[in-house]
């Protein structure tokens, strides 16, 4: 599958574009470091095994963002994929140069009309943690609703102690702590086609 939009292109993901994408600056927030796969992978020579596990699992499907004049600037991907109803989980992830252009929402308006339509989705879940107000904001726009939230584990105490400092203070309510572990609250959310798709008359 390819799908073009005014400014970019989607394509199935090849070995290749890893390789672009350990190449990006990592995004500098430490609650941010789940983004920054595949750096992550290189980190432990794993990247290799990274894409063939992911392309060889019938349940999720991957896809590299590149504007039309070739650069790879991020991935989209679907997991958990279920035959009834046809539904799955998104996974989106732009390199940190390529933020705060645009190019998600547009990205994510020409994936949903091919998932919705030629792919023949009902539905889309997602989890998004509520730190993330720029993704929360995207996918309000685009008519994901929110079905309820969760506590999610973020890691070991200790290696979140950084969440302290009173930058953190404005999502300080989606953050818990027990004794051992930190927590961040996540939205789950979905859309379904047909809120996305135009009636049929
Ligand atoms: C979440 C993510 C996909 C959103 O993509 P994005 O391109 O940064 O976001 P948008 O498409 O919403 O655009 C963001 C901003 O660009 C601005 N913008 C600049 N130029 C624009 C243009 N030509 N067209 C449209 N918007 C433009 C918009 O006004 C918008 O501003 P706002 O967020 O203050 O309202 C991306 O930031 C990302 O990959 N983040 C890290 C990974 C992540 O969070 N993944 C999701 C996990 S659930």
């Amino acid at each position: 599958m390819i799908i073009t939009t005014p400014r970019l292109v989607v394509r199935t993901m090849q070995r290749e574009d890893l390789d672009t994408m350990v190449a990006w600056p990592p995004y500098p927030d430490p609650l941010d470091a789940i983004f920054n796969w595949p750096h992550m992978l290189r980190e432990n020579g794993t990247t290799d095994i990274f894409f063939l596990t992911r392309s060889s699992d019938a349940r999720r499907r991957e896809w590299t963002i590149l504007t039309n004049s070739g650069t790879v600037i991020g991935h989209v991907g679907i997991r958990d994929i279920q035959p009834r109803p046809h539904s799955s989980r998104l996974g989106i992830g732009l390199g940190l140069p390529y933020t705060g252009q645009g190019y998600g929402e547009e990205v994510l308006r020409g994936f949903l009309d091919a998932y919705f339509g030629p792919l023949r989705f009902s539905r889309l879940y997602l989890d998004v943690s509520l730190h993330n107000t720029r993704a929360l904001r995207l996918y309000q726009r685009l008519g994901f609703r929110e079905l309820s939230t969760f506590w999610n584990e973020l890691g070991p105490a200790g290696e979140h102690a950084y969440l302290d400092d009173p930058r953190y203070d404005p999502i300080r309510e989606h953050i818990r702590w027990s004794a051992a572990t930190v927590y961040m609250r996540y939205a789950a959310m979905v859309l379904q086609a047909e809120e996305w798709l135009p009636p049929q008359s």
